[in-house]
């Protein structure tokens, strides 16, 4: 009698969790279809001054043999002033994360950005910029998907030791997919810029560093480049906008619970399923 008593509250709870899973996943999914029906009015709200002049045939040349090239100033100083200002206006609202030996730093979530971030927002999202990096890659890319919430974030390195060690940009889609970082800022206190640095290594071993003072873009294809920030010392100050874009965003549920299980590493267990 016992037995099947248990056995009954076990079936219960399953399928009571099942169901509350279910419910979960539409009421996001209603959520995440209502804040890219409200995008394109805040997008439009906020044009992108693209101020750099540099060859995109020569860089996607480079990148073509490199997998990774930077531009420099690629901002106007206004729109880089306003994106700024808008990321540190947010810096209280970032999840902060700190996985030992790996990852310590804040971040701010794309859904968060949609919120609180429509400069930010309309940079990922510019037609302008999508050409560049379409340009720059040598086929054409879109953003990865709205569920993904990395698709678009502000990452924060401001205490001593944030940082993240060296890793890939692992592809949980179908198409190649490239990531952007335009530097937002990068500084100490006591003038120049911070300790962080984002370094490549090479497959011989060598370690080279990219730049990434202010208004610097980097895009590099992460599945291919094993790349790393250094840690930040006393007094540092280093945001970046991170984007990811995809030659084509379809995936399938293994690899869609992979990046979930990944995401875990900067917004907590939360991504797992929200
Ligand atoms: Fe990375």
């Amino acid at each position: 009698m016992w037995r099947w008593a248990i056995a009954a509250l076990l079936v219960v709870s399953v399928l009571s969790v099942i169901v509350l899973l279910m419910r979960h996943r539409r009421h996001r999914r209603l959520t995440l279809s209502a804040l890219a029906t409200e995008r394109s009015t805040k997008v439009a709200q906020f044009p992108v001054t693209i101020s750099s002049v540099a060859s995109r045939s020569e860089i996607a040349t480079e990148f073509a043999r490199e997998y990774i090239v930077r531009i420099d100033r690629f901002l106007s100083p206004e729109c880089l002033r306003l994106l700024r200002e808008e990321a540190e206006s947010n810096v209280e609202r970032m999840t902060p994360s700190f996985i030992p030996t790996h990852k310590k730093g804040r971040t701010l979530s794309y859904e968060m950005i949609h919120h609180y971030a429509p400069g930010c927002l309309s940079f990922y999202h510019s037609p302008q910029v999508q050409e560049w990096i379409s340009q720059i890659v040598g086929l054409p890319v879109v953003p990865t998907p709205d569920g993904d919430q990395s698709s678009l974030s502000i990452l924060c390195y401001r205490e001593k030791g944030d940082h993240i060690n060296w890793h890939y940009d692992h592809n949980f889609y179908r198409g190649r997919h490239f990531t952007v970082l335009l530097s937002l800022a990068n500084e100490t206190r006591a003038g120049g810029l911070s300790q962080s640095n984002l370094m490549r290594k090479r497959p011989s071993g060598e370690e080279e560093i990219f730049d990434t003072s202010a208004n610097s873009l980097v895009v590099f294809e992460g599945a291919r480049v094993l790349h790393r920030a250094s840690p930040t010392a006393e007094g540092d100050l280093r945001i970046m906008l991170s984007m990811t874009y995809c030659a084509d965003p379809r995936t399938n549920w293994l690899k869609e619970f992979a990046r979930r299980i990944k995401d875990t590493a900067f917004y907590g267990i939360r991504a797992l399923w929200d």
